[in-house]
């Protein structure tokens, strides 16, 4: 996700860009840096670790008006001093910092290194320093040098740099967020408006191609050719404290509401649908062309995410297997250079799924994780790593990182299963459209939700349950788990046909269920529902407006129709809302449930 920063204003601008950077930690916190004009150049001062490292390293700190901050979550390269922002060109003439990503960086780099420029970093960011120094170096002023620069660029991007000497800053942004603050005499530019807000509540959101201009006068919006636009600036009422939760209550609520944007990043550059492909760049077509066999490892929500991929490959013809990273050292099914074992793991740091990685790895078999951070143990570990981009996720429930992973996973077991059967599954066409419409489709579900009423109308239940089938399953159980761990209240979930085979003598009037349809053989959960409605047990459906589900449950969730491979995940989404509502009203420590952490490094 990234923060950035940048101010223009008299005084030193230290203060506002540390200030900055630790309001906006929660976008990301590997690495930290700043850059400030010193009045004959430009200096710097960034490494990798939080920014609170980052204000003790600094000893004598730059003294300029102006400058730019960033603090980074990684997706291309480790959390190294390295590649922490800002990036420069080599003489240190351009800093910049960027958040995004750059999905042609490949071929830029190529073409600056060929000019002769010289690169230092991992990341994608680095080729906007240079492609900026490329345009000043054929003579270019620096205004047109950057918006030549920025022309160029494909992907994702809200950039700020600057120009040695110069007391400008300047901005463009196309789908990653940049606001404008504006106060006499002083501007701003960040990511989010916690980064400011101490100092200002004039606020102009930039739209998509924006191009803008900031120096002690004020600021110049305009269109990449140059030609003004109209923005207005507005006024936020929001509590400084508060800020980083934005319009929210919790983290959690707002990390539920971040997901079409995270599966959005997630998805950038991996799926080409024109040509019916899929496009995860770190895996060649023919990488998985010898795997045999699937062993996924995780804990918790992971496992859910785990589980939803191994069933997936299942059904994609690919023998597979999901299994508690904790209990692998007594359970592990035999493993060769054959099988892969995929570790899933949103920080890539937990105990058990490491043991578990470690275990395969010496036993012989190739690893992979699929994990959020970068850096992580997990991710150094593995012989490979896929990036779900979610940016961090501060509310200890697992929400956003659940949805990426388990879309990552879908992604990856039709990759695996086309390298191992040589062509593409066969309802590939169908499902890459559906897959790149997941965002709005999450949107809709946010935008329409009843979950709230829902969870009042059920707020003295004694015990609550979720069953659903095939990729419904883990659904089910990612929505017992997120609501025991947030309401504390007695949740449990099912595969709908294993009902009748115990908990069915559970089921009173006082225990709702909650019935996942995803489009695999509907009419036997259905069945199953009507048998706990039969003893007194409310129903709701979580399904499409459409399905035969609806005119028999006693509630209904509303999802949009989508490919089966996808419809339980706007499901969960819905469930995810259940949770946090039931949770709110009986105003339960939402962020930080009793007795849970986000991290669990001890076995
Ligand atoms: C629940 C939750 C946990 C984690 C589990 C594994 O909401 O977040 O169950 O999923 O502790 O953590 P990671 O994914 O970091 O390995």
């Amino acid at each position: 996700m990234c923060g950035i920063i940048g101010r223009v204003g008299d005084g030193s601008a230290i203060e506002p860009l540390l200030t900055g950077l630790e309001n906006l930690e929660y976008r990301g916190y590997d690495s930290a840096g700043i850059a400030v004009q010193n009045g004959s150049g430009i200096d710097i001062e960034k490494r990798s670790g939080k920014v609170e490292e980052l204000k003790e390293s600094i000893g004598d700190p730059p003294r300029g008006e102006v400058g730019i901050g960033h603090t980074r979550w990684s997706t291309h390269g480790p959390p190294t001093d390295a590649n922490a922002h800002p990036h420069t060109d080599e003489s240190t003439d351009v800093a910049v910092v960027h958040n995004g990503i750059i999905e042609n960086y490949v071929e830029l780099k190529e073409r600056l290194a060929a000019n002769g420029y010289e690169f230092t970093s991992d990341t994608d960011t680095e080729v906007i320093p240079h492609l900026i120094q490329y345009y000043l170096d054929a003579g270019f002023d620096s205004e047109r040098a950057f918006r030549h620069a920025i022309s160029e660029l494909e992907g994702s991007y809200a950039v700020t740099a600057m120009v040695s000497g110069e007391h400008v800053l300047y901005a463009a942004r196309q789908g990653s967020p940049l606001v404008v603050g504006m106060e006499d005499g002083e501007y701003f530019l960040a990511s989010d408006v916690p980064a400011f807000l101490e100092y200002t509540d004039s606020v102009v959101y930039l739209e998509d191609g924006d191009v803008v201009l900031v120096d002690e006068d004020g600021v110049e919006f305009t269109d990449l050719e140059g030609n003004p636009v109209t923005r207005t600036p507005e006024t936020v009422e929001w509590d400084p404290e508060q800020a980083g939760k934005g319009e929210y209550d919790h983290f959690m609520l707002k990390e539920i509401h971040e997901q079409p944007t995270s599966l959005a990043q997630a998805l950038e550059g991996r799926i080409d649908t024109r040509n019916g492909r899929i496009a995860l760049s770190d895996f060649e077509p023919g990488t998985f062309d010898d795997v045999e066999s699937v062993q996924f490892i995780a804990c918790g929500t992971s496992y859910h995410a785990a589980l939803y991929g191994s069933l997936g490959l299942n059904q994609a013809g690919v023998q597979s297997t999901a299994l508690l990273a904790n209990e692998y050292s007594v359970a592990a099914p035999p493993v060769d250079d054959d099988t892969l074992v995929i570790a899933v793991t949103q920080s890539g740091e937990t105990a058990d799924t490491l043991n578990a990685l470690r275990q395969a790895t010496a036993e012989g078999a190739r690893t992979l994780t699929v994990t959020n951070v970068v850096g992580s143990t997990a991710a150094r570990e593995a012989d490979d790593a896929l990036f779900i981009r979610a940016g961090p996720e501060i509310g200890v429930a697992a929400t956003k990182t659940f949805s990426s992973q388990a879309v990552m996973l879908t992604l990856l077991c039709q990759r695996i299963a086309a390298d191992r059967q040589g062509e593409p599954p066969a309802d590939l066409e169908s499902l890459l459209p559906a897959v790149e419409s997941m965002p709005s489709a999450l949107d809709e579900v946010l935008e329409s939700s009843d979950a709230a009423a829902i969870a009042r109308q059920y707020d003295d239940s004694q015990s609550y349950f979720f069953i659903g089938r095939g990729l419904g399953f883990p659904v089910a159980l990612e929505g017992a788990l997120k609501f025991k761990e947030i309401t504390y209240e007695h949740a449990e979930g099912f595969a709908s046909g294993e009902l009748k085979h115990g908990p069915l003598a559970l089921v009173t009037p006082e225990t709702p269920v909650f019935a996942v349809f995803t489009g695999q053989e509907d009419e036997k959960t259905l069945k199953n529902a009507e048998e706990a409605q039969t003893r007194g047990a409310p129903v709701i459906a979580v399904c499409p407006d459409d399905h035969a589900a609806v005119a028999v449950a006693d509630e209904h969730l509303s999802i949009p129709a989508t490919e089966s491979e996808l419809a339980g995940l706007l499901a969960n989404v819905q469930l995810q809302l259940v949770s946090y509502h039931a949770a709110d009203l009986l105003d339960r420590p939402i962020d930080k449930p009793r007795n849970l952490a986000k991290s669990v490094t001890v076995e």
